[in-house]
């Protein structure tokens, strides 16, 4: 078979079939009555999501484009759960009418709410309220995702949640029926989760809440075997649940993206040339820190190397500096210290890279890379085709450059 031409993604089947077993059996053993849904944002390669769909995950959705790709995948609307701070209103209410999941996030969806409830006076509308909380009093420990601390939700410590739920509670028809606790951290730990599920039981027994669900959201790790799996999080999370709910009665909903695809997924490069420049060497590749970090946050870029030819004739290089494709001095990933010298040809392969890559690449220099998937039997399905001037054309207007009849 002819080999693939790099840059591209591949998503391995079998892999990804591996984590979701894993939820889905870790949500089973330790809770029962579950909800697995799948975070859009992460990667909402159609593939995916319709393969997602496929095994019955519902779409976590935080826009009307988000929410329009899933139900245009045939995501049925009550398998819906809109989050987010910025909602659209018509998206919010048919969500709402189809039976789907909302969770409040912004003052204004409170107005929404009063609002839709004089509307459809005998209708029922369950709402969940997405839960702002100090992490770093509940875990000291915890360094905040940001600075400032956690901008989603409505905050508890300051009365604000309950106000909310004030309000909610003054609609006849409204049911406050969900808490939502996702809350990213840097440290995705064990500990971390047990407390946000304590909270909740805290916030429910406090406001003397009866709940339909509550929603744990992602952040959780996966695809490591240096790290917590599925199967921790939920014993620890049903664990503090389980002291005030009821499995029968309350959902647990899990939200995740990144640990769901991470192990599934590598980016795959090719080495074009190495550059002598002064002292150093650089490796010049077809792919691009701009496909694996478009954030240009992370520093680390776990992979692993196929060498073209015998490495046993080839000498150690002190230094290799491996870079992008760009023509950006930044465009560089990561030092090879005291290894086999890389010769054009080689192929760098990124593991872990199927969250915040594939859909969250700019069209920067190059366009979007293909994504193949290669099913269980080794046969590969392509998933995406690598995008050229025909995508990047659509919608684009150009000035005639004469009148015809000037
Ligand atoms: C509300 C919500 N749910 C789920 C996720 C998925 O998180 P992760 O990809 O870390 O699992 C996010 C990510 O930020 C989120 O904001």
């Amino acid at each position: 078979m002819k080999p693939l031409q790099t840059p591209f993604f591949r998503i391995k089947e079998q892999s990804l079939q591996y984590d979701i077993s894993l939820l889905k059996q870790s949500l089973a053993d330790n809770w029962g009555n579950y909800i697995a849904a799948y975070s859009v944002k992460t990667n909402s390669l159609p593939w995916l999501l319709n393969y997602l769909k496929e095994q019955e995950f519902y779409a976590e959705v935080v826009s009307k484009m988000e929410y329009d790709l899933a139900v245009r995948l045939g995501f049925p609307r009550k398998h819906i759960i809109y989050n987010g701070p910025i909602k659209d209103k018509k998206t919010f209410e048919t969500v709402l009418l189809a039976g789907g999941y909302v969770n409040l996030d912004s003052n204004y969806e409170l107005d929404w709410m009063e609002e839709l409830s004089r509307l459809y006076p005998n209708r029922h509308f369950k709402v969940g309220l997405r839960v702002n909380c100090d992490l770093s009093l509940l875990c000291h420990e915890e360094i905040p995702a940001s600075q400032e601390g956690g901008r989603f939700g409505y905050c508890y410590e300051n009365g604000v949640l309950k106000a909310a739920l004030e309000r909610l509670s003054a609609l006849p028809n409204v049911w406050a029926a969900g808490l939502h606790m996702h809350t990213s951290t840097q440290s995705r730990s064990i500990q971390v989760f047990g407390a946000l599920a304590k909270m909740a039981v805290t916030i429910a027994k406090e406001y003397a809440l009866c709940l339909d669900y509550v929603d744990m959201g992602g952040g959780y790790f996966g695809g490591r075997d240096d790290k917590p799996d599925y199967r921790d999080y939920f014993k620890e999370i049903c664990k503090e649940l389980s002291a005030y709910f009821n499995p029968q009665k309350t959902i647990l909903i899990a939200e995740p993206g990144v640990s769901l695809i991470s192990r599934a997924t590598t980016f795959e490069t090719s080495v074009i040339d190495v550059k002598d420049i002064r002292n150093r060497k650089f490796v010049v590749t077809d792919g691009s820190r701009t496909n694996l970090n478009p954030l240009v946050t992370r520093h680390v870029y776990p992979h692993h190397i196929h060498y073209i030819s015998d490495t046993s004739v080839r000498k150690t290089e002190s230094s290799q500096w491996i870079c992008g494709a760009t023509c950006m001095e930044y465009d560089k990933l990561f030092e090879i210290i005291d290894d086999i010298a890389l010769v054009p040809g080689d192929q760098i392969i990124y593991d872990t890279a199927g969250g915040y890559t594939i859909c969250l690449n700019p069209l920067f220099i190059n366009y979007l890379p293909a994504v193949y998937v290669e099913h269980e039997d080794g046969t590969l399905f392509t998933a995406r085709k690598a995008w050229d001037n025909e995508e990047y054309l659509q919608k684009n207007y150009v000035e005639k450059s004469k009148r015809r009849n000037s």
